[in-house]
């Protein structure tokens, strides 16, 4: 398949990386980029193989730096709710896509470019990132989820200081609010998300993606629904060969040979 706007590549097996390609325009999401995104969303929950997704931004400058401003410029009401709307479900697509999915911030994540890092399962920032929700300076609100997220993510008063004053916030004090998790020398944020990704794919698959599932589902459910998910997926785990792999070699004092199964 070929994209006009991201690039979807598989440095090794089982690890996707999809970069936005439109870096004259800072990656800016246009409606174009996001189909691009959903579609290469699509390769990836197709693909039993898969164990990670890295997702990036061409450039030295930009993660994304937003919705792209000249194609919302014009936009009636109608069409402004319909980018929103079809931008969220893409995002949430990616929020509960089976495998995980790691945001590596080389730069501006701003406005909706802060909110497709915020969909990812987690964010390694370089130390070039700069986040933030700037809506408040064009007139907007947020539109694809960043009201949501970044309350959940830093908390409610710190989400609401940065929606309503629109404040950018550095890579150090990103991972201080708990936006992101790491911060790493520029040059070095590609070969960490590849590390990163490869310690994940070397643990038992269905283990990977049923804790991610549990997660994604579970923080919207009470807590005693929550934990009688957990201790169901936990049995249903027993059904695997890859537990009796995992136990065995734990025993046996070898490594684990993880099969998927
Ligand atoms: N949409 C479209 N084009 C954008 C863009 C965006 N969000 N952000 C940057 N660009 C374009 C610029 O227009 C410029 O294009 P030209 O070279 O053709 O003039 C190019 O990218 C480079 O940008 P700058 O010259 O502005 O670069 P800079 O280094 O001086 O500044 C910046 C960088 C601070 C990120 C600045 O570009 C900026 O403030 N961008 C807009 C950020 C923003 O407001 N994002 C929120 C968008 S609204 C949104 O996302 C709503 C939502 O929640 C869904």
């Amino acid at each position: 398949m070929t994209y006009e706007n991201i690039l979807l590549e598989q440095p090794e097996a089982g690890i996707y990386l999809l970069t936005l390609n439109r870096p004259k325009a800072l990656n800016a999401l246009s409606p174009a980029t996001v189909k691009d995104i959903d579609a290469a969303i699509g390769v990836v929950e197709n693909d039993a193989d898969a164990r990670v997704l890295l997702l990036t931004g061409a450039g030295e400058k930009a993660f994304a730096a937003g919705a792209d401003i000249v194609a919302m410029q014009h936009m009636s009401a109608i069409a402004g709710k319909d980018f929103a709307a079809s931008t969220m479900r893409t995002f949430r697509r990616l929020e509960l896509l089976s495998v995980p999915v790691i945001a590596l911030v080389n730069g501006y994540a701003l406005g909706g470019g802060c909110e497709l890092a915020m969909s990812c399962d987690f964010i390694l920032a370089s130390d070039k990132a700069v986040f933030g929700q700037p809506e408040v300076n064009l007139g907007v609100s947020p539109g694809f989820g960043g009201s949501q997220r970044l309350p959940r993510l830093v908390g409610r008063a710190m989400a609401l200081e940065l929606l309503c004053t629109g404040r950018q916030v550095k890579a150090d004090e990103a991972v201080q609010i708990g936006l992101a998790n790491h911060v790493y020398p520029a040059a070095e944020l590609l070969v960490q998300g590849m590390d990163m990704a490869r310690l994940i794919a070397g643990k038992a698959p269905q283990a990977v993606r049923l804790s991610k599932e549990l997660v994604q589902r579970g923080q919207d459910l009470d807590l005693d629904n929550a934990c009688t998910l957990e201790s169901e997926v936990f049995g249903l785990t027993f059904s695997t060969e890859d537990k009796a792999e995992g136990m065995a070699a734990f025993l046996e004092r070898r490594p684990a040979v993880f099969k998927n199964r």
